[in-house]
C-alpha cells in the first residue's frame, strides 16, 4: 500500500483587518476585555464580494503553485466548511470550477472547526484505498457571514480565512495517526438555529436572528479543553510518539486561554505551540491549515519534523493528527 505525502500547503486571509478598537464601536466591549479573555487583537474579514469559494481558491492556488504540479493531477477536492457559498451545490464544485478542475470527485465536508482534520483523514483514506492519487484539502470559513454583530460574546472571536494542503500517493508516509470523535448531544451549545431543513428561512427566522451562530461560550470552552487534550493524547498514543518528540503542536485557534490550558495539561512548552490568534482570530475550519502553512513558511516546521494538529468545534466534533512533515 502506498504512503501519503503532504506535498504543499497554502493559505489566504482577506485584506480587511478588524481591530478590537473597531469592535468597541460596534458592541459594548473593550480591547482590554477581548485581549485578556481571548488573546485576540485583530482578525481578518472578507469583503462583500468574497465568498467561501473565493477564499478557498486563493489558498488552493498558493498550495498548487508551491506543489509545482499541474492542476490536472488533482483528482479529489475536499472542502471543509459550514459557510458554503450556497446550500447547494457544494463550494467544492465552485472551487473546482474556479481552479479549472473538472470531472473529478469534489465535495464539502461539515465538521465545523474540526473540518480540516476530518477532511485530511478522508483524503488520506481515499488515497490509501486507491480512490484518488492527488487530493486538495481545504479548510475555509467566512464566519463573518453568520456572525451576529450584536452578540458581543461571539462576534469578538470570529474571523474569515482559508488554508489548503495537497496530499499525494507516495513511497513516503507522512501520516502517523488520526483520532476523531463527535457527540451530537451538545448541539444547543453551538449552532445556527435556522436556514436548514429544521427551520427553513422565513421572515420569522430572520426577525429572530436565527441565521447567526449561537454559542454558549463558557460551557463550550470547558468541553473544548478536555476533548482537545484527550484526542491529542489518543493520536500520540496511536502514533507511538511521545509528546516531547513533537516539534510543533498546531491547535485550533478558538481562544488563547484554551490554547494555554491545552499546552499546560499536555506539558507542552509554549515555544512548541503555534499561535496566530492575536492577528487572525478564530476562522473555524481554516485555523489549523493556516497554522500549518504559516509554520512551514516561517521555517518552524521542516521536512522530517513531527507535528501534531488538534481541533474542536460545533457538533461537538474533535480530532487530532500526528504527521511527519
Ligand atoms: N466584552 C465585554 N464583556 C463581555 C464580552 C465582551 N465581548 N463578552 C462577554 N462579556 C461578559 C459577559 O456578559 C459576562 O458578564 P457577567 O459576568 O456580568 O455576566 C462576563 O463577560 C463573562 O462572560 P463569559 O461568557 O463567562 O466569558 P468567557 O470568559 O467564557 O469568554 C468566550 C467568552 C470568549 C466566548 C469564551 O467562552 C470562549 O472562547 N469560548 C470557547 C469558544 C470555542 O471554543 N468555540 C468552539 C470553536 S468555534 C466554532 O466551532 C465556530
Amino acid at each position: 500500500m502506498p504512503g501519503v505525502k503532504i506535498i504543499s500547503t497554502g493559505y489566504y486571509v482577506p485584506e480587511k483587518i478588524l481591530t478590537n478598537e473597531d469592535l468597541e464601536k460596534i458592541v459594548d466591549t473593550s480591547d482590554e476585555w477581548i485581549t485578556t479573555r481571548t488573546g485576540i487583537k485583530e482578525r481578518r474579514i472578507a469583503s462583500d464580494s468574497e465568498a467561501v469559494s473565493d477564499l478557498a481558491a486563493a489558498s488552493a492556488v498558493s498550495a498548487i503553485e508551491k506543489a509545482g504540479i499541474s492542476r490536472d493531477e488533482i483528482d479529489l477536492i475536499i472542502n471543509a466548511t459550514f459557510t458554503a457559498d450556497y446550500p447547494m451545490p457544494s463550494s467544492a464544485c465552485i472551487l473546482g470550477r474556479k481552479l479549472g478542475i473538472k470531472n473529478v470527485q469534489m465535495f464539502d465536508l461539515s465538521a465545523a472547526c474540526t473540518g480540516f482534520i476530518y477532511g485530511l483523514s478522508v483524503g488520506y483514506s481515499m488515497i490509501k484505498a486507491g480512490l484518488a492519487k492527488t487530493a486538495l484539502i481545504t479548510g475555509v470559513e467566512k464566519l463573518s457571514s453568520v456572525t451576529d454583530w450584536e452578540d458581543r460574546e461571539s462576534c469578538i472571536i470570529f474571523a474569515d480565512g482559508a488554508g489548503s494542503c495537497i496530499i499525494q500517493a507516495s513511497e513516503e508516509e507522512n501520516f502517523l495517526s488520526f483520532s476523531l470523535g463527535a457527540d451530537g448531544a451538545f448541539r444547543d451549545l453551538l449552532y445556527i438555529p435556522a436556514g436548514g431543513s429544521k427551520n427553513p428561512a422565513s421572515h420569522k427566522t430572520v426577525d429572530e436572528r436565527g441565521h447567526f451562530v449561537k454559542m454558549e461560550g463558557n460551557k463550550t470552552f470547558k468541553i473544548a479543553v478536555s476533548r482537545m487534550k484527550s484526542v491529542a493524547l489518543a493520536a500520540l498514543e496511536k502514533a507511538h510518539v511521545a509528546p516531547g518528540d513533537i516539534k510543533l503542536l498546531i491547535p485550533h485557534q478558538a481562544n488563547m486561554r484554551i490554547i494555554d490550558a491545552l499546552a499546560r495539561t499536555l506539558n507542552f512548552p509554549m515555544e512548541k505551540v503555534f499561535v496566530n490568534i492575536d492577528k487572525l482570530g478564530n476562522s473555524s475550519a481554516a485555523t489549523v491549515p493556516i497554522g500549518l502553512a504559516q509554520a512551514v513558511e516561517q521555517g518552524r516546521v521542516k521536512r522530517g519534523d513531527l507535528v501534531e494538529l488538534v481541533a474542536f468545534g460545533g457538533g461537538f466534533t474533535w480530532g487530532a493528527a500526528v504527521l511527519r512533515y
